[in-house]
């Protein structure tokens, strides 16, 4: 075994920290082990990226789309998606180097936050929470959420944490829910799985003293 998922967020009552603890961080491919998350905050490349933070870096490298300099705006904390985002994003590399503010269910004044972002990235958890009129136009928009929601005729859909009709008229770049991040995540897991089986690899050939 190269790689292990705890699939979060666990059923109620089993203790997300502790199991997360015992995951060798060698094969934490989720990248939510602490010394992951520690190698995360001190920029150490050996380190699993989380996959969900990760495939949003790989998506907006993979549009050209600049983040040095430009306001960031996170809304969300969660150690899953938020925090590590925000790292990611101050780190000191091309794909990095962004000015981050970090928005919570305690923040004031949120819409006026995302008005100030050149990057939104919405992982808040609440279906369509962000609407167009907060969004500077030509705004990158990248929305995390999933939620199966109601489609006024009987039946279900799958929207965001953005309101997608609102927020395509204004933004410059919007990621579509579903087909956006959540593929990306699931690519950066397949990425870290099988980086963690060329490690595991590089280091049952090193000779012991
Ligand atoms: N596409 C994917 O691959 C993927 C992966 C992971 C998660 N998701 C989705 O992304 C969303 C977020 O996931 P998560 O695990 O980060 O959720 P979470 O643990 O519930 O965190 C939600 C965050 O949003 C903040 N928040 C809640 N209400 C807010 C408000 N009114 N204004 C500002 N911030 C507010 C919360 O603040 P507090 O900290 O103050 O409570 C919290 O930090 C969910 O819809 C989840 O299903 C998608």
């Amino acid at each position: 075994v190269d790689g292990i998922l705890l699939q979060l967020p666990l059923p109620a009552g089993l203790p997300e920290k502790s199991l997360l603890e015992r995951l060798a961080p060698t094969k934490d491919v989720d990248g939510l082990h602490p010394v992951n998350l520690g190698k995360l905050v001190t920029e150490d490349p050996s380190g699993f990226r989380p996959c969900t933070p990760a495939g949003i870096l790989e998506l907006l490298a993979h549009h050209g789309i600049e983040i040095e300099g430009r306001n960031a705006v996170v809304l969300g904390r969660s150690t899953l998606v938020g925090k590590p985002l925000a790292l990611l994003l101050l780190q000191r590399n091309r794909n990095g180097n962004a000015s981050v503010t970090v928005a919570h269910s305690r923040s004031r004044d949120v819409p006026d936050l995302v008005r100030r972002a050149d990057l939104l990235v919405a992982a808040v958890g609440s279906p369509r929470f962000v609407r167009g009129e907060w969004i500077r136009p030509g705004a990158t928009v990248v929305d995390v959420g999933i939620h199966r929601v109601d489609n006024g005729s009987g039946g279900t859909q799958i929207v965001g944490d953005v309101d997608f009709p609102t927020a395509v008229l204004v933004a410059g770049a919007l990621t579509p829910v579903p087909g956006g991040v959540g593929r990306m995540t699931v690519a950066m897991l397949l990425r870290n799985t099988v980086l963690a089986w060329k490690r595991h690899g590089e280091a049952a050939r090193v000779p012991s003293d």
